[in-house]
């Protein structure tokens, strides 16, 4: 049982403009809250349709740790998808993808159909209801080939993410995709250090020389002088050429969000078109024209994801434990491009399997300094660590918002 008074005095003990008190970064009771005010209560990315190509394709997923939070997902035109919890609660699937005709529960054998509804259950006595029995429908959406899913009954509004979304996305034409990468990283760090780190490019210019060898390092203010002549021509590029960035040329160069997502199209560095380790496509076979820059959007819950003219590459961090957290990283090619002939994995993926890792190792660094006995939360800069603050203050509202319902269903039930 969590002690949510306690919670309330962290949340309300936290210094706005200030990193997170010890507690938000290490306690396992914190750690359950996130998993109950946080993850089963928000939108997560889990996959491009392209993922599920056939009647009967399946990608199941964990959500947080618990059980009863692992979802499949069975699609029929990406029309159905059901998260199973029925009998005595085993893992109908395991992680990952696959094809099936129907569903059975490797335990005793429940076999439900696509639909979700029970087909058989051996040995039940003459008063079972089969028809009582069926898997339990999830919320999912779909938005321009990505797909996104809540195990929350009432899930955080959609609407404006799909409808802000699909216009930025659809340069990017996300339903032509195929997987070609997946990597999975154990980073020794809270899932909300992870999510912070990849908040703000504070760390750029001296932690990732080689992504900034194509995107734009933010080192100085004197770099963040002369991008804005450049996002600006950029901007009034892509209105002539109908490419949405978000924004109205002339408009603040920001990126457009929700309460719980951001999203933004913006330019690599002059003479880059992808984000490579010489700014050149990895990949021969091209989703568009290759001019139209960096699409990039986030979920706060767990993702950031990135579209460029050559690929899309899919992060996603999982919390297993209060200092343990799984990353995924996937990246998808056009469904036309041949390994060895448009591409090669070792082309694709370098830059991203060092900027990963580098992340993580920040990640874990911080973890360690964050335990340390002598640890205060410090001030951020405001400049640069903006997106940081908007989103520990996103953050701090959500824990609030689960509280503040939680002690109002408290009192209603006394
Ligand atoms: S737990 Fe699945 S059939 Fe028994
Ligand atoms: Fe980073």
């Amino acid at each position: 049982m969590i002690d949510l008074k306690r919670v309330r005095q962290l949340v309300e003990a936290r210094l706005p403009g200030y990193s997170l008190p010890q507690e938000f970064y290490t306690d396992p009771e914190v750690f359950e809250f996130d998993l109950e005010a946080i993850h089963a209560r928000s939108w997560f990315f889990v996959g491009l349709e392209a993922e599920l190509p056939f009647p009967g394709s399946y990608l199941a997923t964990t959500i947080g740790v618990l059980p009863s939070w692992w979802i499949a997902m069975i699609a029929e035109n990406c029309e159905r998808f059901t998260t199973a919890r029925r009998h005595r609660g085993a893992q109908i699937c395991d992680t990952g993808y696959g094809r099936k005709s129907r569903l059975v529960c490797p335990y005793h054998q429940w076999t439900y159909r696509l639909d979700g509804s029970l087909q058989g259950a051996g040995r039940m006595q003459e008063s079972f209801d089969r028809r009582s029995i069926h898997l339990l429908p999830i919320h999912v959406e779909a938005v321009a080939g990505t797909i996104y899913v809540c195990l929350a009954e009432e899930p955080p509004p959609f609407g404006e993410f799909k409808e802000k979304l699909e216009p930025m996305m659809a340069p990017g034409r996300l339903t032509d995709v195929k997987l070609a990468h997946e990597t999975t990283l154990v980073e020794r760090a809270n899932w909300k250090l992870v999510m912070e780190n990849a908040n703000e490019c504070y760390h750029c210019a001296v932690g990732h020389a080689s992504l900034t060898s194509s995107a734009y390092p933010f080192a100085t203010r004197r770099d963040i002088d002369s991008w804005r002549p450049i996002a600006n021509e950029f901007a009034g590029r892509m209105a002539a050429a109908g490419v949405a960035t978000g924004q109205a040329p002339g408009e603040p160069l920001d990126a457009i969000g929700g309460e719980w997502w951001r999203a933004h199209r913006f330019p690599l560095k002059q003479g880059c078109v992808s984000l490579t380790m010489d700014g050149k496509p990895s990949v021969g076979k091209l989703f568009s024209e290759p001019e139209i820059g960096w699409f990039r959007w986030s979920l706060n819950s767990h993702a950031y994801l990135h579209a460029l003219c050559d690929y899309v590459v899919t992060f996603s961090a999982m919390p297993t434990a209060a200092q343990e957290t799984i990353v995924t990283w996937k990246m998808y090619v056009h469904k036309d491009a041949q390994e060895g002939v448009d591409y090669t994995d070792e082309g694709l993926t370098t830059l991203w399997a060092k900027t990963n890792q580098e992340d993580k190792d920040l990640s874990e660094i911080n973890q360690r300094g964050v335990n340390g006995k002598g640890y205060r939360p410090g001030p951020y800069s405001q400049e640069a660590e903006s997106m940081l603050i908007r989103y520990v203050d996103w953050y701090c509202a959500e824990a609030r918002k689960y509280l503040d319902l939680a002690a109002a269903n408290k009192a209603a039930a006394a």
